[in-house]
This record gives C-alpha cells, sequence and structure tokens, in this order.
C-alpha cells in the first residue's frame, strides 16, 4: 500500500516536472544583469542606454558593435573601423550627430583615411545630409587658390599638395588627383553657399551629419513598461528582457519582478 502511494505521488512530481519544463518559457538567472543595464552610459553631455553600452554599461547590455567610450568628457564609436565622436544623442528618433574624429580639426589631417560607409545592418543616413569630397593628391599649383574650396594639404610625402573639397561630385574634375575621400555633412550646413569660404568646410566637417540606428525599440519599449531592464543576449543576437531576480528570457517580467 504504502509503495503503491509513493509510486504514484512520484509519478505526479514527474508528470508536473515534465509539465513545468515544456510549458514553462526557459527563465534563466543570470549574473547581476538587471543592475548592470539599469545603469546608463554617461560620459560628458551624452547620455545612452539600450542599445549601447560602454563604460559602466556592459557588455551584454547592448548591440555588440554599438560600444560608446568616454575619453576626456568626450563619447567616440567606431563604425566600419572609423571613429567618430558622438556631438549628440536623441533615444526619441532614435539618432545621432556624429563628426569624424580624423576631421574635427579640419580638411587635412596626418594621414589621409577612408571614405564614410555606414553598416547597413545598424544605421541609416538621417534625411539631411549631402556627400562633401575631398581631392587630395593633385599636383602642386594645379588649383589655383581662389579656387572655390581649395586647401593645401601634403599627404603621402610627395609634392602633390594640392587638395580640393566639392559637393557630390565623386568625380575628380581636374582627373590629376590621386585619392578621394567621401564625408556626409548636414545638408543645412552647406545650402546657400558653395565653398569659396573655405572655413565653411571646416566647419561643416566639425558639425557632423546625423545617422538613425535602426535596432528594433519596440521589444525594449514593452520590457521597460514591465519595469525591466533591456540587453542584448549575443548567443541569439536578439533584445532580451532582464528582470528584478536577475532572471531572463521573455519578452517582459511579471509584476513581482520575475521573468514569465
Ligand atoms: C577609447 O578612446 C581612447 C582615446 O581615443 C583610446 O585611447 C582608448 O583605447 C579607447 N578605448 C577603447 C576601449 O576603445
Ligand atoms: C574633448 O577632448 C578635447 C581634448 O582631446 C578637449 O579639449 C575638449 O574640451 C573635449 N570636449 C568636451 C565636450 O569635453
Ligand atoms: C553619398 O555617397 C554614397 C557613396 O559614397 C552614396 O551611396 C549616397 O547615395 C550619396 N548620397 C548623396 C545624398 O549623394
Ligand atoms: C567665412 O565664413 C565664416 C564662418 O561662416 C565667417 O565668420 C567669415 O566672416 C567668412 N569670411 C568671408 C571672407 O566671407
Ligand atoms: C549571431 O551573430 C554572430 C555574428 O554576427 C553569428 O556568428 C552567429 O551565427 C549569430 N547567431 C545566431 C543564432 O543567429
Amino acid at each position: 500500500m504504502v509503495s503503491q502511494l509513493h509510486y504514484h505521488s512520484s509519478f505526479l512530481v514527474s508528470l508536473a516536472c515534465l509539465v513545468i519544463l515544456f510549458e514553462i518559457p526557459p527563465c534563466l538567472g543570470s549574473v547581476e544583469d538587471y543592475t548592470a543595464c539599469n545603469i546608463q552610459f554617461k560620459c560628458g553631455t551624452i547620455t545612452a542606454g539600450f542599445p549601447f553600452w560602454g563604460d559602466d554599461r556592459p557588455e551584454g547590455c547592448g548591440h555588440p558593435k554599438l560600444l560608446l567610450n568616454c575619453s576626456e568628457s568626450n563619447t567616440t564609436m567606431e563604425i566600419m573601423n572609423i571613429k567618430y565622436r558622438i556631438l549628440s544623442l536623441n533615444s526619441g528618433t532614435q539618432t545621432l550627430r556624429i563628426a569624424r574624429e580624423d576631421y574635427l580639426n579640419g580638411p587635412c589631417p596626418s594621414k589621409v583615411l577612408s571614405s564614410t560607409t555606414l553598416d547597413d545592418e545598424l544605421f541609416d543616413y538621417g534625411p539631411d545630409y549631402r556627400n562633401l569630397t575631398l581631392h587630395y593628391g593633385c599636383p602642386a599649383n594645379s588649383l589655383s587658390a581662389t579656387n572655390p574650396g581649395y586647401f593645401p594639404c601634403t599627404i603621402d610625402g610627395t609634392n602633390n599638395r594640392d587638395a580640393y573639397a566639392a559637393l557630390d561630385a565623386s568625380t575628380d574634375i581636374l582627373g590629376l588627383c590621386s585619392t578621394t575621400v567621401v564625408v556626409p555633412i548636414l545638408a543645412i550646413v552647406t545650402s546657400s553657399q558653395d565653398f569659396t569660404n573655405f572655413s565653411k568646410v571646416e566647419e561643416a566637417l566639425r558639425r557632423g551629419f546625423d545617422v538613425k540606428w535602426k535596432v528594433d525599440n519596440e521589444e525594449c519599449k514593452d520590457c521597460m513598461g514591465s519595469n525591466g531592464a533591456c540587453g542584448y543576449d549575443s548567443s541569439s543576437n536578439q533584445t532580451t528582457c532582464y528582470c528584478k531576480d536577475q532572471s531572463s528570457g521573455s519578452r517582459t517580467c511579471s509584476p513581482s519582478g520575475t521573468c514569465q
């Protein structure tokens, strides 16, 4: 009798376990992710949460490629191996205003670099941009100093020290210059003038351009709406939600602060 009862109850327990195993989504405990991902990245005038990480905000709280770096109150970020300064961040419109770090002091950097390309999995251009094209390595005196956009710039240690900036035109009108770099700029900076005034070129590079990040925010909104903290699961490459009891694995947290 006793053993039969025992048999029955352990059978029921096993059955209950199976039901639990198959019906409940995998709520996994994790190491302090909820606490960690509630911390915002703060640097100078920039504050960022999901989908960014960096500094006090650990890996796992943002997309692996959206790493921010804080140095002397300046925020920088790399996109396709080019370093950009983050001038402002608007999480409502998912927009960053960024400027190329190498061009912050003008269009003649110590070494000539590559054109801007965006990682199109992650970013789109903002609505109001134009391409500024910088042509380097033109033979000395091939351009008059009064040419619009002309500036002297020695690159690669050659005597080809003429350079010029032009809007949109990615083809060298002279056909003599060795290097072309395309950098996006805000359309408003250039709307009313060409580059006869060279300080406009410097200004355009300093003011940067807008990019919109594409990482879906809906899932994160649901998570935050349930008092969870958003993160990024790099094994599934998906947004994830960390709950107060440090569990994760569902889109939202229950009112008691656990994964559901
Ligand atoms: C952050 O930027 C500084 C200054 O540019 C640089 O020295 C440092 O290596 C960067 N850190 C990371 C993690 O990229
Ligand atoms: C950024 O860093 C430079 C030094 O590299 C410093 O002169 C400048 O004030 C910093 N910008 C801000 C906004 O703190
Ligand atoms: C800017 O140049 C890139 C290629 O370098 C091109 O894909 C893009 O369409 C250009 N945008 C504008 C507004 O001309
Ligand atoms: C060139 O542009 C700068 C900045 O917009 C302005 O301060 C300066 O007066 C202009 N110079 C000339 C000669 O137009
Ligand atoms: C996640 O992304 C990495 C790198 O892009 C890739 O190697 C991996 O296969 C992806 N995993 C899944 C589950 O999609």
